[in-house]
């Protein structure tokens, strides 16, 4: 395995085969919490890892330098799979200082006993000479947390993006043009929907200071080093910012008795008359991670839940907890469901949610008792057509 970025900066983190729960995100293929050396006059540890795994960190650390001669550790994120392991780092190197703004040591001091450690608090903009390699700090506030950094050598023209360009995504490999484009673009992608996307403006303000820099390589905190597709990823994520509609119509259901399910197909056969992307989740057979990484970027959303004791079902109230908190923005839609005796009920709770989510609704919802009628499909039907309509104006 190639660790090495550049000359004197190498990969020293740990590839996390097995993990398949990252706080809800169901995350099949794995995840990576990079970690970087840099061996220069001074010595700099870029970020930690995931607690359990701080002894072979400090193994790949070992094998390279000795932890005696570690001058900093930068800590660009506090969240625990990225500072989980800085306790055990900062007892095994006794002259390390660590370094973090202010609201990451604030952060650090909640999470972990931190006396004795050597601190060096810096602000955004500065700068922290090891000898040939420059560290410029640079505050990424909400991608992912408060605290959030990215720290820059401009000598190398690399970043140190912590989590935003990140998948989770464990590989043999440690660089884009080692894997299939297609493969880490889409784990990419998942990644923002299931952690960033909440933070998009922020994150487009983070883009724009990106921007600016003169960037060869983006090492993230998960998944692999971008060397070779920096502007298919700074492209994609800039379509992400905005949740950028594609022509796509995705139908979100679950059902009780069949009827939802019944007009959740009929919308979706609506909308396959045009030349969209049309896709169906029951939510009872499709993890949320899968469906709100699909929502992203749709441009029209269709939600359906049957009524049970007066509301929604669980699972489908699972689904939209998450994809409420998680904010996605420029959809159009509307909500669909079945009842039997409730004035409120499944389509009425699901329509309520969509507001709070501001959701553009296109029309009422769909309501019908016990059973949908053949007239009653037409109109889903027909409600799907107008959502493929509305969806094929968009170009990919
Ligand atoms: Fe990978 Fe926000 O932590």
């Amino acid at each position: 395995m190639n660790i090495t970025l550049k000359e004197g900066i190498d990969w020293v983190g740990y590839v996390d085969w097995t993990v398949r729960d990252f706080h809800g995100y169901k995350t099949e293929s794995g995840s990576t919490y990079n970690a970087y050396l840099i061996r220069d006059e001074k010595i700099a540890v870029i970020d930690a890892v995931k607690a359990p795994y701080a002894e072979k960190y400090l193994d790949h650390i070992r094998a390279l330098v000795d932890l005696g001669k570690i001058d900093y550790i930068v800590c660009n994120h506090a969240e625990p799979d990225h500072s989980g392991g800085l306790p055990a780092a900062m007892a095994a190197c006794p002259q390390a200082e660590l370094v973090c703004n202010a609201k990451c040591k604030t952060a650090l001091e909640k999470h972990y006993d931190t006396a004795g450690w050597k601190w060096h608090v810096i602000d955004d903009g500065d700068t922290l000479s090891l000898g040939k390699h420059t560290l410029t700090f640079i505050n990424t506030p909400m991608v992912h947390w408060p605290e959030s950094m990215f720290t820059y050598i401009p000598e190398e023209k690399l970043l140190f993006s912590m989590d935003a360009f990140g998948q989770h995504y464990a590989s043999a490999f440690r660089f884009d043009d080692e894997e299939p484009l297609d493969v880490i673009l889409h784990e990419a992608k998942t990644y923002y929907a299931n952690i960033v996307m909440l933070y998009g403006r922020p994150t487009a303000q983070t883009m724009e200071r990106a921007a600016a820099l003169d960037i060869e390589m983006i090492a993230p905190s998960h998944g692999v080093i971008w060397r070779s597709h920096i502007k298919e990823v700074f492209a994609a994520y800039q379509n992400y910012v905005v949740c950028k509609p594609q022509p796509k119509v995705v139908v979100v259901y679950a059902t009780m008795w069949h009827s939802t399910e019944k007009m959740a197909n009929a919308i979706l056969e609506g909308a396959q008359e045009y030349n969209v992307q049309a896709l169906l989740f029951d939510v009872d057979t499709t993890h949320m991670t899968r469906i709100v990484t699909e929502v992203l970027d749709c441009a029209t959303l269709a939600i359906g839940s049957p009524t049970l004791n007066n509301g929604i079902m669980p699972s489908m109230a699972g689904v939209l907890c998450y994809l409420q908190g998680l904010r996605p923005t420029n959809k159009v839609g509307f909500a669909f469901g079945s009842y039997g005796w409730s004035k409120r009920g499944g389509p009425n709770e699901v329509e309520a949610t969509m507001k709070e989510m501001k959701v553009e609704l296109m029309r009422e919802p769909i309501r019908a008792q016990y059973v949908p009628t053949p007239k009653l499909l037409e109109e889903c039907r027909e409600a799907g057509r107008q959502m493929g309509k509305y969806a094929e104006q968009f170009v990919r």
